[in-house]
């Protein structure tokens, strides 16, 4: 297992990496605009392939590295699904899971730092963003912040992991790395109250500045999807609409990128095949499925997925690859719903 807490001083960040094995897939959590050339470097040196890319929350004082690390390794974005950034790859509820090669990440809600706060939880540890940190708790003045919600989150979720897990937040501002569940209930100060109505006013009564970043992180932080426009001037997109007349075409073949969680989840587009984008490189390469069957019956390719995102990646690896007529639908499922596509289980 590789394990890296990286940490950004500007802003007090924890990024974490994580990977079962050198060679293998990496998944990062709550990247840092300005240390993507780090990751990718210490990706390089450690030989990992960046596959997804996820934040805790929408973050007020420094700008995410999702956007950057999509853009520069194809990897998916993830974020929850109360998140109002405008698009990401892929988007988690609580209870679901996100995983990559040999690792496993719980998705915990937990909102009450920001109506949109995650956390995530694997074997021994949780990355409790901001929603609980060392010796203290992410503030709730600001983006939807709820003292209540977030009494509920850490009294009514945290605290009742195990005792010994592992607790990594997004910052620390005094130089802690680590801490345990037991430590926190037992030490953290803002956790000695007696009631929800303590920690209210509390909380209500922390009179903090603004971050220093927050009118640049936030518009950031929300604009951070990848420029679907860019695929459609190419010719290689099709609107939902349009896609809806191609289903059952005898000429084309609808691939849905999305995995297996999200198609029971959500359903999917009738008689699509499923290539998962994780597997993409494979499937595309000779020998692959998609590769011999698009060679074989000289069919259009039609990829989707829940946004539009992962499709788009998908249909210029495609185009590279010499698939001149292949296309995706621009805005995913989600468009696709909105014109009432008609979806199958
Ligand atoms: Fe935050």
């Amino acid at each position: 297992m590789l394990f890296r807490q990286l940490y950004d001083s500007v802003s007090s960040t924890y990024s974490y990496l994580i990977a079962s094995r050198c060679g293998g897939e990496a998944l990062i959590i709550d990247p840092v605009l300005e240390r993507v050339e780090r990751y990718i470097q210490l990706m390089r040196e450690l030989d990992l392939k960046l596959v997804k890319a996820v934040d805790t929350h929408i973050h007020a004082d420094h700008v995410t590295g999702l956007g950057e690390l999509r853009n520069r390794t194809q990897c998916i974005t993830i974020m929850g699904e109360h998140s109002g950034v405008d698009v990401v790859s892929m988007r988690v509820a609580d209870g679901d899971r996100i995983g990559i090669e040999g690792v496993s990440l719980g998705v915990m809600y937990t909102p009450g730092h920001t109506s949109d706060s995650y956390s995530f939880q694997m074997d021994d540890r949780v990355f409790t963003g901001d929603t609980l940190l060392i010796r203290g708790t992410g503030r709730t003045d600001f983006q939807n912040g709820d003292p209540r919600a977030q009494y509920e989150s850490i009294f009514g979720r945290l605290l009742k992991l195990p005792n010994e897990t592992l607790v990594y937040p997004a910052h620390d501002y005094k130089g802690d790395t680590v801490s345990t569940i037991a430590e926190e209930r037992a030490f953290n100060p803002r956790l000695q109250v007696k009631s929800v109505d303590e920690y209210i006013d509390l909380m209500n009564n922390l009179k903090l500045p603004n971050p220093k970043m927050m009118d640049v992180a936030v518009p950031a932080n929300l604009h951070i999807g990848l420029s679907q426009d860019d695929v459609a001037r190419h010719g290689w997109a099709v609107t939902a609409r349009e896609a809806i007349d191609l289903v059952g075409g005898a000429d084309v073949l609808f691939v849905d990128l999305r995995e297996d969680r999200e198609r029971d989840k959500h359903g999917a587009v009738p008689s699509a095949l499923h290539a998962p984008y994780q597997q993409l490189k494979r499937e595309l390469a000779e020998g692959g499925m998609l590769h011999e069957l698009a060679a074989a019956t000289g069919k259009r390719l039609v990829f989707y997925c829940a946004f539009g995102e992962r499709s788009a990646m998908a249909v210029a690896a495609a185009q590279k690859a010499g698939f001149n007529t292949a296309c995706h639908v621009h805005g995913g499922l989600d468009a696709w719903r909105k014109v009432n596509g008609s979806l199958g289980h």
